[in-house]
Formats: C-alpha cells, structure tokens, sequence
C-alpha cells in the first residue's frame, strides 16, 4: 500500500514554460491523429459568458471539436456551490450556457453538453478520490486560496476546498488525456494527475494522466482595466447587443496617452482595447494600434466597437434564434447527460473493481 506523501508540487511540471512546451508537442500530435483524444472543459454556470470566454476557451474548444477531438463539455452546476452559498437562478444560467455554447459553434452531434447534477456516477468517484490527497495540499492549492480570498460565502465550505477534487473526477470519469487550460487553472490539473497516479498506484491502472493543453490566447482585461468577469460588471456578455457593446467600449478606462500603441505591459488598459479589436478582425494588435495612431481613445473605441459587433452579429443572431426553442436546449442536455452517465457507470465500475468493491 503507498502512503500520502505531503510534498510540494514539482515546479517543474507545474511550470509555465514547461507547460507551454509540451502543449506545442501536444498540438502536433492533435493534428496528426485528433481522433485518438478526448478533451474535457467545463464552465460554472453562473449566467452568460462574456469576450474573454470567447477568445480565452470557446473559440479554442470548437477548434479541437472541427479538428475531429472528441470534445466533453460539462456545465459544472454543483461546482457553482463553491463560491456562493446558493446558487440562484441556476436552470436558467444552465440553459444561458448552453445557448452559448450553441451559438458559438459547440455542435452537440460531435460534442457532448452534460451536467454534473446528471452524473451520479461521476460524483460517487469524489468518495474515493478524496481519501487519496491530504487537507495541507488541498489547503495549499495557490487557486483556491485566491478564490476563499474573493468568496461571496459566508463561511469557507467543505465543498470550495475540495473543489479540485471534484474536478479530478470531472476529468477522470470520462479518461480524457487534455484538459485545456489557462495558467491559472494549473494546480488543479495537478491535483486530477495526482490523483490518478495515486489510484492507479494504490489500487491498480485504471485512470490515465491527463495533461494540460495552455491555450495561447492573450488576456482580455475587463473595460475597468482589472480581470475580466460576470461578476465585477466589467464584461460584455456573448449575447450582449450591439447597443450595449457600443456603451460598454464608450466607458472603457484608456489613459492620458492620445497617441495608441500597444504595449501591454506599460499600457495594460489601452492595449486591451487594441487587442479586442485585432481578435475581432484577425489582424496584429500592433498594426491596428498603428493606424489609429494620434486619432486618440475615441476613435479606438470606434474601432472596437465594430469589430466586436462585426464578428459576433452572426454568434448573436444564432443565439437569439436558439433562444425561442428551449425544448431544443433541454434534449441537448438530456442526450448528452445519458452519454455522460453511460461513460461515468462503466469507469465507476472498473473503479470498484479495481477495489474490490463490487458485490
Ligand atoms: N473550474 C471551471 C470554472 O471555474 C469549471 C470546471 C469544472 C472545469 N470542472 C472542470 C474545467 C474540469 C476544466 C476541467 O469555470
């Protein structure tokens, strides 16, 4: 039997650069052969994803799902517990996710849209897993100890410090080697190889190693210049309008500067601005920065306000016509909740198997 050694996570497999080499070899390997991957992402459902949703992950997960990677997208509706105390409204924040994941080209033939609240199975794994790391690492996850930092609960919950535990399971139950992820979400990945590693020591192989694939995507701040996020109102939505697009940009912080560049560590504010516009159009920040020139902040926000509008017109407007059949959204989630589940029982099986739990 192995013990739980309390160590330090290696900084050599959580580092950045390490991580972004290996994501380049993976990358390869995806474009050889996609379909030998399965890749698992997820989001909280807590109301309409926002731009730096789009160019961070979604536009990323559409990509792999066109390249042929059977792609897992789970809305995590019990994770949404870990930073609130209740979570509110949350059948419609589902279906707001779903809608966007729709609209923005996630194709429920190829891909497959489900729940954690539809997934016993992949929940009972947490039970196991959770015996399998110790309160002072899971205390000293560097993510989860920013998120109780900015928590809207009262008091910390059970439930917000195992978090990554839980998301080991999100992984693990469906055995997929790729995990796209932004830096952040780092220590979590390497909770879910710990995890794995520790079972299949334990217990015997049952769980593959899943590997992190760092999306490359630049950081999109919100309009306020600080992270970007639904809930500190600096974020405009997917399915915003182009009105509200247009007033969001109009508010954006700038800076006394009036001839625009980009330069993202001196002008964080404006360059972000560039930055949503050259996503938007495809084109190099630098080079849209360059032609606004000394036309000044009003006439940079012009140009991003158009570009925003300009790319995501076609996004809304599916958005808003896959709004009116609920009825669709809802048999998109069962189809890919009954897929989940068929996935979720046969590894919980192997897991009790490999156990000696099955009686
Ligand atoms: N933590 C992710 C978020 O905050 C959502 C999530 C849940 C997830 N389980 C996951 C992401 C597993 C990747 C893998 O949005």
């Amino acid at each position: 039997m192995t013990t739980i050694i309390d160590a330090a996570p290696d900084d050599d497999e959580l580092g950045v650069p390490a991580a972004r080499r290996r994501s380049a070899e993976l990358e390869r390997q995806i474009h050889e052969r996609p379909g030998r991957f399965r890749v698992l992402t997820g989001d909280r459902p807590t109301g309409r994803l926002h731009l730096g949703h789009y160019f961070g992950t979604l536009h990323n997960r559409v990509r792999l799902q066109n390249l042929g990677v059977d792609v897992m997208v789970l809305v995590a509706d019990y994770q949404v517990l870990t930073d609130r105390d209740v979570a509110d409204r949350l059948a419609e924040h589902v279906e707001d996710l779903v809608l966007d994941y729709l609209a923005v080209g996630i194709d429920p033939d190829r891909a497959t849209i489900f729940t954690h609240s539809a997934v016993p199975a992949l929940n009972q794994l947490l039970l196991p897993f959770l015996s399998l790391v110790s309160v002072a690492e899971l205390g000293r996850n560097p993510t989860v100890k920013d998120e109780i930092a900015h928590s809207r609960q009262s008091a910390v919950s059970g439930l917000m410090f195992t978090y990554p535990v839980h998301q080991a399971a999100d992984i693990l139950f469906c055995k997929a080697g790729l995990v796209p992820v932004g830096q952040d979400q780092l220590p979590h990945l390497e909770v879910a190889r710990t995890v794995a590693r520790r079972f299949n020591s334990r217990y015997g192989p049952v769980f593959p190693e899943p590997e992190a694939l760092l999306s490359a995507a630049p950081l999109l701040l919100g309009t306020d210049g600080g992270k970007m996020s639904k809930s500190r109102g600096n974020a405009i939505a997917l399915a915003a309008t182009a009105d509200e697009t247009a007033r969001m940009i109009r508010g954006a912080k700038t800076d006394a500067d009036r001839h625009i560049t980009y330069d993202p560590v001196a002008r964080p504010e404006v360059s972000s601005l560039v930055l949503l516009a050259a996503l938007c159009l495809g084109r190099d920040p630098h080079e849209v920065a360059g032609e606004i020139g000394g036309r000044g902040a009003a006439a940079l926000k012009a140009v991003v306000t158009d570009a925003v509008n300009d790319h995501f017109a076609p996004i809304r407007a599916r958005r808003a016509e896959l709004a009116r059949d609920r009825a669709h959204i809802r048999q998109v989630l069962r189809d890919g909740n009954e897929w989940a589940n068929a996935i979720a029982d046969d590894t919980l099986k192997e897991v009790r198997e490999a156990m000696k739990a099955l009686y």
